[in-house]
């Protein structure tokens, strides 16, 4: 319905509140991909330091793909979940092999790639490529249950592809990555689960009809799992 504004007050609210965060600044294909993968189980504060130093090790693509499994897993120790990195090292492989050691900017080449799946690729896609697609995990599926009031089990495969193909709809053609950060930023500080939302501090609550109905407590739905 009134998706550019629901657009535009996200934006405006993302550009003054943005969480400062390493990957932001200079967000090369390389760097949105390495966060998005430790970003992928584990939490915001513990990723920082881990990626501030894989950094420096590893500052790029070559780099990555000719380190030493020991020195990789060393940099990668208390991440947990250690197939991320292994995965890290074939992809960069194939990278210099098959793709002139560059990232594929589309979202069906990214997600041939081992390690990634559609939230990583949406997410690269759209932040290091400005491509115009979302990245649907969690935070966004509660986010716009919430927007909509929907009463759908967000645990079911077939609302998750649904809210996928809605969600091609509302990314916008300007700024989709500061778009898809905006909406982690939202579900990670505002939209919060388990009933203790934040709504006072929300930019889009005047879009959202779980707020309009007092519904955020009961609102997103999750049936079994
Ligand atoms: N979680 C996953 N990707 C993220 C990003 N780019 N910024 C903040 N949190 C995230």
């Amino acid at each position: 319905k009134n998706i550019v504004l629901f657009q535009s007050d996200l934006l405006k609210w993302y550009h003054k509140n943005a969480r400062v965060l390493p990957w932001r600044s200079n967000p090369t294909p390389y760097r949105v991909w390495i966060s998005e993968m430790m970003l992928q189980q584990t939490r915001v504060d513990t990723v920082i330091p881990y990626f501030t130093r894989f950094m420096n090790e590893l500052p790029d693509i070559p780099a990555l793909a000719g380190v030493e499994e020991d020195k990789l897993l060393k940099l990668w120790q208390g991440l947990g979940y250690y197939n991320r990195a292994l995965n890290l090292k074939k992809t960069a492989k194939i990278l210099v092999e098959k793709y002139q050691g560059q990232l594929p900017s589309d979202v069906k080449t990214l997600m041939e790639l081992p390690g990634i799946g559609p939230y990583s690729a949406g997410a690269i896609a759209s932040i290091a490529f400005e491509k115009a697609v979302p990245a649907v995990d969690g935070n966004v599926l509660r986010i716009m249950a919430r927007i909509l009031a929907s009463r759908e089990d967000m645990n079911q495969v077939k609302i998750k592809k649904q809210m996928q193909e809605f969600m091609l709809e509302v990314v916008p053609l300007n700024d989709p990555g500061a778009f898809n950060q905006a909406m982690m930023d939202l579900g990670a500080t505002i939209c919060l689960p388990n009933g203790e939302p934040k709504c006072e501090k929300c930019p889009v609550r005047k879009h959202c009809r779980a707020f309009e109905l007092k519904l955020t407590s009961q609102i997103p739905i999750k049936v079994s799992k």
